[in-house]
């Protein structure tokens, strides 16, 4: 055997072998390997094709990466017009559907009862894919042909582009396929493909699209098929076109089923019923699991299941008389902007909120959206008077979508911030995106304005005690939204600190209150007056510091005192804090109202005892280098490299500072290049530098940082490096708690299993995730294990 007869033959068993994975992945939803396995075939594959030029061909896995692009499509005429479907939108047009189905059948159906009710009819139902029709043409059950629907009888030779969609068959499998077959379906794309797709393309300051739809559309129509190859598209048949040399079976479902097991995708939802019943509890069905399908439909189509049945019935006009699309209400509408509002959130931030005509959409009456920010609208090219396509999905609040252009008004006006706060009046700042690097600050306009009146401002004032009071913050049971709201309106609250000293005679007067109710609400805020020093920053509502920042500063700098002195550049050694959050917790101690809230707050007269942690955490004391923090410093032409030869040289801040006022030695020294030299000079010539970085290096070693030359995470926590993950039920501990102690450990806490989970603890009714972790070979313990082990650290349940 020659070298070439080998490699043919290790090319065909490796394409096989890609195919049967591809198979088990696409339309079996069984995936047979694990993603590694499928790359390393599908890497030899590619080499090996490589190597012999000659043994490519066109239905290898590896062609699906898209050749060269058109100039423009060919027309593909279809021999078997690709025709449309008739809609019901309500129940009546359903049953108008079966019952004129059975009476064109009236001669093969059996007799109806003595009682009028006449025989059956089987249906087959699918799902109605929001994407476009495409027929795909298999000559000996090769792809040869791609195209699509057009006008019904011409439509676009699309071949290079579907060929390019990953769950589309190159080649038939198995056996019993005519010689000629064509399928039709629908080609589309999945919701968090289409979420993937457009934060992409905003990224890159590409196009976004409106809806799955229009993206799925826009990708297979485009003359470069490399983009095509390189949007997640899918493929599901749900029918046929042309059939030569050899037959399919005789209905519906089985035709579908056939498919399947050529490799061809079909719907998972394709389910046989009986009679128009069987439709109406399948739509039901659809209908409720609507939102929780991966891919948008707009509904199910119900199709006569005997195809001797379907030729008997025939079409009138564009459409079949033995099929029915049942449509969902629609999820988007056309509606009119009438006004845009502005409204001001928790810190400040001031955000456009669009009034609309109002308009059903789905069901319910819509006469607001959000609009985000006013980079959205910019990015909608919003106007007053548009006309704007808005949509409403299960629980998400409802979206403008985009601008009619063809259709704005001659008097639409531009979208303006206001320049005075809508509520307190105080003055609207448009935020700035502060970038620092080089030793340089760089300012630049951000999308977000805010109102500068904080707790002046009554909008802020009640997002903030909301906020404050929340389950996951001080946790102050019974005090909801409308509580908060009468509190604030009647000046009764002026700050989170007013809470601790509202009297029963206050609270009773409130509306909905009497003698018990007035009683459990006090001794709850009395009952909150210990949080830990995590909740209390967290309740404080600091801009972009969560419920995991917060217990990261708690937990690494163990004080009050010590977050808010924190120097920005000290905070950026937390892992996870990056130079913006760092300012903002900065800033937000640095103002002088804020310091006086949190000074009242911990008073006597208001009684909070913070339960603070006290001690540095380890993992804080010996996270940061000499080299780091020269890094830091962010001295042009000294990145990493630099940073760590001056390090090794110089030995502290001192010696660097020295070393750069040392002419002579600097000349000589090896560790840096001329030009990293005279910019290291030009850096700490200037007194305020210098002062600044002594500042930095003094609280480091204040707060325990000691420098050395090896990183070491968090070496001082036992469970340090670890990620565990969390399922089931527990019963001595709720998992917010175990998490909790888990992280005071220095474990990470995840939300799904993977390789590198360290250990799985699973209570009763755990499912997948212990599952997984089995399959993975990671280690599993029940919660007896888990308080062992706490018990083990001296923590209790
Ligand atoms: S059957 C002659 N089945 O809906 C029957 N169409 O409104 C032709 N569609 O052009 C179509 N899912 O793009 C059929 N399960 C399904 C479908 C489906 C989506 C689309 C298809 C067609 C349009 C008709």
């Amino acid at each position: 055997m020659t070298d070439s007869q080998t490699a043919a033959q290790r090319i065909a068993q490796l394409r096989s072998e890609l195919d049967a994975h591809n198979y088990r992945y696409y339309v079996l939803d069984e995936p047979s390997v694990p993603d590694a396995e499928y790359d390393r075939l599908f890497r030899e594959l590619k080499a090996l094709e490589e190597e012999h030029p000659d043994l490519v061909s066109a239905e290898s896995p590896t062609q699906r990466v898209g050749g060269a692009a058109a100039a423009a499509f060919g027309e593909v005429r279809h021999e078997v017009p690709m025709l449309s479907l008739g809609n019901a939108f309500e129940e009546q047009d359903l049953l108008d559907f079966d019952r004129r189905v059975r009476e064109g059948l009236a001669d093969q159906l059996p007799a109806g009862d003595l009682f009028g009710g006449g025989a059956e009819v089987e249906y087959s139902c699918e799902p109605k894919l929001d994407g476009l029709a495409v027929s795909l043409l298999y000559e000996n059950g090769r792809l040869t042909r791609g195209a699509t629907r057009g006008d019904g009888s011409t439509g676009e030779d699309i071949s290079a582009n579907v060929r390019t969609v990953r769950n589309i068959p190159l080649r038939l499998q198995g056996e019993g396929w005519p010689a000629v077959l064509e399928v039709r379906g629908e080609v589309y794309m999945s919701k968090a493909g289409f979420d993937a797709l457009n934060a992409r393309q905003m990224e890159s300051g590409g196009k976004t699209f409106a809806n799955p739809r229009n993206a799925a559309a826009g990708s297979l129509r485009q003359l470069d098929p490399k983009i095509t190859a390189s949007r997640p598209l899918e493929f599901c048949a749900y029918g046929f076109g042309r059939v030569e040399g050899g037959s399919l079976p005789d209905t519906q479902v089985g035709i579908l089923e056939a498919f399947k097991a050529w490799g061809v995708p079909i719907s998972r939802e394709l389910k046989r019923v009986q009679g128009v019943a069987g439709c109406q509890a399948y739509y039901a069905d659809i209908g409720e699991r609507r939102d929780s399908l991966a891919y948008e439909i707009d509904g199910v189509v119900f199709k006569v299941n005997r195809i001797d049945f379907q030729r008997e019935l025939g079409f009138r006009a564009r459409e079949p008389r033995w099929a029915v699309a049942h449509k969902f209400p629609a999820r988007e509408e056309l509606t009119e902007l009438l006004d845009v509002e502005f409204q001001v959130g928790r810190t400040g931030a001031v955000t456009p909120v669009a009034r609309l005509k109002p308009v059903q959409v789905a069901g319910v009456t819509v006469s607001n959206a959000t609009l985000h920010n006013m980079d959205e609208v910019a990015r909608l090219g919003l106007m007053i008077g548009d006309t704007v396509i808005i949509r409403r999905a299960g629980d998400v609040i409802p979206q403008v979508m985009q601008v009619v252009s063809e259709r704005r008004p001659a008097d639409a006006r531009p979208v303006r911030v206001p320049e005075h706060c809508p509520v307190c009046g105080s003055q609207v700042e448009r935020t700035q995106l502060v970038k620092r690097a080089k030793g340089r600050e760089s300012v630049s306009e951000g999308a977000i304005y805010r109102c500068v009146g904080r707790l002046f401002c009554q909008a802020q004032l009640k997002q903030s005690i909301i906020h404050f009071v929340s389950r996951r913050a001080m946790d102050i049971d019974g005090l909801g939204d409308k509580i908060v709201e009468q509190l604030v309106d009647k000046g009764l609250v002026k700050s989170p600190a007013d809470l601790f000293t509202l009297t029963y005679e206050q609270v009773v007067e409130l509306e909905g209150f009497a003698d018990l109710s007035t009683r459990n609400l006090l001794s709850a805020i009395a009952d909150s007056r210990r949080p830990s020093l995590a909740r209390f920053i967290y309740a404080l509502g600091i801009p972009d510091v969560g419920e995991e920042t917060a217990k990261l500063l708690a937990r690494a700098l163990g004080s009050l005192a010590r977050i808010e002195r924190a120097l920005p550049e000290v905070l950026t050694y937390l892992p996870d804090v990056g130079a913006e959050v760092a300012y903002e917790i900065h800033n937000f101690f640095a103002d002088e109202h804020n310091r006086k809230v949190i000074e009242q707050l911990l008073d006597e007269t208001h009684g909070i005892a913070l339960q603070e942690e006290g001690e540095l955490a380890a993992e804080f004391a010996a996270c940061a280098t000499l080299a780091d923090f020269i890094a830091k410093l962010d001295i042009a032409g000294i990145a990493a490299t630099g940073a760590k030869k001056l390090a090794e040289s110089a030995g502290d801040l001192e010696g660097i500072v020295a070393l750069s006022q040392d002419w002579l030695t600097l000349s000589v020294s090896k560790a840096l290049n001329e030009k990293a030299k005279q910019s290291l000079r030009d850096y700490f010539a200037d007194p305020q530098r210098v002062a600044r970085a002594r500042a930095i290096e003094a609280q480091l070693r204040e707060f325990g940082m000691h420098w050395q030359s090896e990183r070491k995470v968090a070496e001082g926590l036992p469970l340090a490096g670890q990620t565990w993950v969390l399922t089931g039920t527990l019963e001595a501990m709720s998992r917010d708690v175990a998490k909790d102690k888990l992280e005071s450990l220095g474990a990470k806490v995840a939300g799904s299993v993977s390789a590198k989970t360290h250990c799985v603890v699973a209570g009763p009714g755990a499912g997948s995730k212990l599952a997984k972790a089995q399959e993975l070979g990671v280690a599993v313990m029940d919660e007896e294990g888990l308080l062992a082990l706490l018990a083990a650290h001296g923590l209790s349940a």
